[in-house]
């Protein structure tokens, strides 16, 4: 019921043959990066907000070695391949994949590194459009293979500043900067506590063995191409326009409240949970900080009604899914459970007791199946490591 979740070391086993199969030769540097969710903080990152997301144990993994030209050659399955002069990357490619990794290698280019030519294989175990930041974790695992590269180790925050950017030029939506820095900055047994503001990131640690989290991915996307995300984004900013405050960071509810005529519903809608949901994420740290387990499920329930009622970002497939979360509820080892990412389809996060993990997918895949008739793809995760050079 719970699908598996291959270790690193047995996807890089996988690009190594391939590797070798493809390329005749031995890779000699391997980079890793996971995608993420959040516990809390959902469409405040672009806000100035608090987000508090965790790297899972699902990645992209890309082995590469060398290849004595200018030329970088990259593929992995079913991936058409790409080459391009690695000093002069303009791939004009309708493949956004590769136009992540040709944004990524201009911002090393920018700040004057010499890359070699190399030939790469690409293998990931995170699902596509379910919501959990696949084309992050590839731009932070191509970050991280280049520094190897050039043998090089850049502060986190600047390669997370690479990721993003070449994020923000090659797709169609603008976005926050949680996913770079949730791929980049996540640690085993930690949440990471991201102020969008200050840009600052704390380590929050979650290592109660007892506890793991269910990601659902609905496996349904209801995004119309980015528009919904950009509506959204788009709305945020002309609601802080109104309240007429330099930053989100500066809004109370009061002022919300206070405006309610002048935002009108929508804007206000959007306006509280913006300003609830930033408070929220650092409620979440403390209460995990001080393992008040119970106290968590509260919070994810707030946020995912905020999500659903207010930023109206939710859809039928997730509330079901955090309907029948809440319906095993805390006897049946369920201590929370929202929608993640940027909704409009992709997965709900739960919060389960390990020991009863099989039983709530069981009867989570049940359920959901016999609703929809859709079979949802469902896998479990504690908080991993950030991108890294496997050695
Ligand atoms: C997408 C964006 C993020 C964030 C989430 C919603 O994943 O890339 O920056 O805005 O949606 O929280």
């Amino acid at each position: 019921m719970i699908a598996e979740n291959p270790s690193i070391s047995e996807i890089a086993a996988r690009a190594h043959q391939s590797f070798n199969e493809l390329y005749q030769s031995t890779p000699t540097i391997t980079a890793v990066a996971p995608g993420r969710v959040n516990l809390i903080g959902e469409h405040v990152d672009y806000c100035d907000g608090i987000v508090l997301p965790l790297a899972i144990s699902r990645y992209v993994v890309i082995s590469a070695r060398p290849n004595d030209s200018k030329i970088a050659h990259i593929t992995g399955p079913g991936l058409d391949p790409v080459k391009f002069d690695i000093s002069a990357p303009q791939i004009t490619s309708d493949k956004k994949w590769a136009n992540y990794l040709g944004g990524v290698t201009q911002g090393f280019l920018d700040l004057n590194y010499h890359i070699p030519g190399f030939d790469a294989y690409i293998e990931s175990t995170l699902p596509l459009g379910a919501g959990l930041s696949s084309s992050t974790a590839l731009e932070c695992c191509f970050a991280t293979l280049i520094e190897g590269l050039v043998d090089t180790v850049l502060p986190t925050h600047e390669k997370t500043r690479i990721a993003l950017e070449s994020e923000r030029k090659h797709s169609n939506a603008p976005s926050g900067i949680s996913d770079q820095f949730a791929s980049a900055y996540g640690a085993e047994d930690h949440l990471i506590l991201i102020d969008c503001q200050s840009r600052e990131a704390d380590l929050i640690p979650f290592n109660d063995p007892t506890l793991s989290f269910l990601i659902v991915d609905t496996c349904v996307s209801h995004d119309l191409g980015d528009e919904l995300y950009l509506e959204r984004f788009g709305s945020a900013f002309r609601a802080l326009h109104l309240l007429d405050k330099p930053s989100w960071r500066d809004v109370t509810m009061d002022d919300v409240y206070q405006n309610e005529e002048k935002l009108g519903e929508t804007l206000y809608r959007r306006a509280k949970h913006i300003v609830t949901e930033t408070q929220r994420a650092p409620l979440a740290a403390n209460v995990l900080t001080n393992g008040d387990f119970a106290s968590i499920g509260k919070i994810m329930a707030d946020s995912h009604r905020s999500l659903r009622d207010d930023f109206q970002v939710s859809c039928d497939e997730l509330d079901l899914i955090v309907g029948l979360a809440n319906e095993i509820g805390f006897e049946g080892g369920v201590l929370g459970a929202r929608m993640t990412g940027s909704g409009f389809g992709g997965s709900a996060l739960i919060l389960c007791r390990t020991d009863q993990l099989e039983e709530i997918a069981k009867k989570i895949n049940r359920a959901y199946e016999a609703e929809t008739g859709i079979i949802p793809i469902i896998f479990s995760t504690r908080p991993s490591k950030g991108a890294h050079i496997l050695s």
